[in-house]
């Protein structure tokens, strides 16, 4: 199993080593909150979701803050949230400014507006590491899963273009990890493709990123977690086959650098944590969020946000012992947003 390179021991412990030292050497940042190009079943961006929020950070803000950020040792930027990244106003300027200033970006992406080569090569100049959508190959259930309830179906196969695109650019080719990587949600409409685009994987040196279902927001509303949702059998199945592509590990998602350094801004500008471990992924339980905010970057520097966040982790991991204690008892099948619960508490608690 080839290792998605953000996510890979080295820039974790560096990251970790760099935090304590007293640098910020992560950003989770969350741009547009809008998506037009899909409307998954399970996901909370819908196309009006942006629009709602006219108040999305600007140039001049976003600018400051990687100014900021740069300054205080920023090494690694981490865009996953809602939305779609490729449809900020601010991408490309954002991509220039990182590869200026050799800092690497790792996005999700839908791969919607990856749609000729070289847009994907413009990706892979600049050093951009994609995680991009992928849940299965059957075409007529992706686009039911990218929404085609909503009327409109061809979705799947711009995804499926975009993937050729990227490899043709050059991805997936480097020897140390791959700077690809799919993202697969197994669903009831997704589990039976699971082992192809795993194998599409071992071939390309992509790292198949099986990220279970957050039980939140939209999967909620409805019956949908019980449409989607999946039989044990076929959970034992799909493990055992992750297994085989992890072996001789157990397949389990790996850690994410920027949950536990750095900080987390929000496509409005909103410093936020998980209220009870003052963590920066406020996904990683795979339940509703419950967020504390610590403030905002167009009232208050970076440092000062990032001092705030330092201080309130550490206190909740002291006051809220016995919540958090209870969380080394929560270890998922693949693991979710950010890791698995459990090995994230424990290193976090020995970093701190
Ligand atoms: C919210 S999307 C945003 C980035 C981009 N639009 C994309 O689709 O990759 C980030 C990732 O979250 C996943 N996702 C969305 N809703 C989810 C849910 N309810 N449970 C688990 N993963 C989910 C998507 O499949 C995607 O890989
Ligand atoms: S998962 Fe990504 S592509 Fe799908 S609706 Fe959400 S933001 Fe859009």
């Amino acid at each position: 199993m080839v290792h998605y390179i953000p996510w890979g021991e080295d820039v974790l412990n560096r990251c970790i080593s760099r935090q304590r030292e007293g640098k910020l050497p992560a950003l989770d940042l969350e741009l547009t909150a809008q998506c037009t190009g899909a409307c998954c079943i399970y996901c909370d961006s819908k196309p009006t979701v942006g629009k709602a929020h006219c108040d999305e950070l600007t140039w001049e803000l976003l600018h400051s803050l990687l100014t900021q950020c740069k300054e205080q040792g920023l090494e690694w930027v981490y865009t996953c949230g809602l939305g779609e990244p490729l449809e900020d106003g601010n991408f490309w300027r954002m991509v220039e400014f990182l590869k200026a200033n050799n800092i690497r970006l790792s996005m999700f992406s839908n791969g919607i507006f990856i749609k000729d080569l070289a847009t994907a090569k413009r990706l892979k100049e600049a050093g951009v590491c994609i995680i991009l959508k992928m849940d299965t190959f059957d075409e007529d259930k992706f686009d039911i899963i990218l929404g085609a309830k909503d009327g409109v179906k061809g979705r799947a196969k711009k995804i499926y273009a975009a993937r050729d695109l990227l490899l043709e650019a050059g991805y997936a080719r480097d020897k140390k990890g791959s700077d690809l990587a799919f993202s697969i949600v197994p669903t009831s409409l997704a589990i039976d493709g699971i082992p192809e685009v795993i194998d599409f994987c071992e071939k390309n040196r992509i790292f198949a990123s099986i990220g279970e279902l957050e039980q939140a927001g939209e999967v909620m509303k409805g019956n949908t977690l019980l449409e989607l949702g999946l039989q044990s059998g076929q959970i034992d199945q799909l493990k055992m086959r992750a297994n085989a592509y992890a072996s001789p590990l157990c397949y389990m998602r790996p850690i994410c650098p920027s949950i536990l350094t750095g900080f987390h801004i929000d496509h409005i500008g909103q410093c936020l944590v998980d209220r009870i471990t003052g963590l920066n992924c406020k996904w990683f339980l795979l339940t509703e969020p419950d967020v504390k905010i610590i403030g905002n970057i167009r009232t208050e520097s970076v440092k000062r946000l990032y001092d705030k966040v330092i201080a309130y982790r550490s206190k909740s991991f002291v006051d809220n012992k016995a919540v958090i204690d209870g969380y080394l008892n929560i270890s998922y099948v693949f693991g979710g947003c950010g890791g698995n619960p459990k090995n994230i508490v424990e290193l976090t608690r020995k970093s701190l």
